[in-house]
């Protein structure tokens, strides 16, 4: 092979592996609305993502994958467990941790905090994430 068709085989590949990447990252951002439904956040889900933000569940729970890993998911933790359960979670802080040696802080949630949770942990389990991460219980 000569040198003029290495390089002309680097350009062309590379520019065909850029118009894959482009059209791949258009598809995916025209589809977001769609799988995201931001019609559905409402102000209760907006501040249910503050309350998250302002106790840094994230710094022990992942949501869609993304964030810490000592704590369960809990981007379908609505399906996978139920709202009764996930209420109870937030209500007793769970001081105990149950059933694992893993602890959860007691956040002395207050009723308006904890309504905005689930309602935020309802809209994200409705976001299609073509069923990431696969942590369905069962
Ligand atoms: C210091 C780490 C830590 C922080 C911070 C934390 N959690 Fe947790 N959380 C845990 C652990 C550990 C468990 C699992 C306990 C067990 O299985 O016994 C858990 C479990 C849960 C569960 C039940 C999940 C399931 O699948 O059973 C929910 C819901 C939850 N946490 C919500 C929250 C929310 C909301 C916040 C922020 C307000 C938060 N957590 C902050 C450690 C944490």
């Amino acid at each position: 092979m000569t040198k003029a068709s290495a390089r002309n085989m680097f350009i062309g590949a590379s520019v065909i592996v850029w118009a894959v990447l482009l059209v791949l990252t258009y598809l995916s951002h025209v589809s977001f609305p769609e799988r995201t439904h931001p019609e559905k956040i409402t102000a209760q889900v907006a501040y249910g993502k503050k309350v998250w933000e302002r106790h840094a569940c994230i710094d022990c729970h992942t949501l869609f994958g993304e964030g810490a890993y000592y704590a369960p998911e809990l981007g379908n933790v609505i399906e996978r467990r139920g709202e009764e359960f996930v209420r109870t979670v937030l209500e007793t802080a769970a001081v105990q941790g149950w059933g694992t040696t893993r602890k959860m802080p007691r956040f002395d949630l207050s009723r308006e905090d904890i309504d905005a949770l689930v309602e935020f942990f309802k809209w994200l389990g409705e976001v299609d994430t073509a069923g990431w991460p696969p942590n369905i219980e069962g």
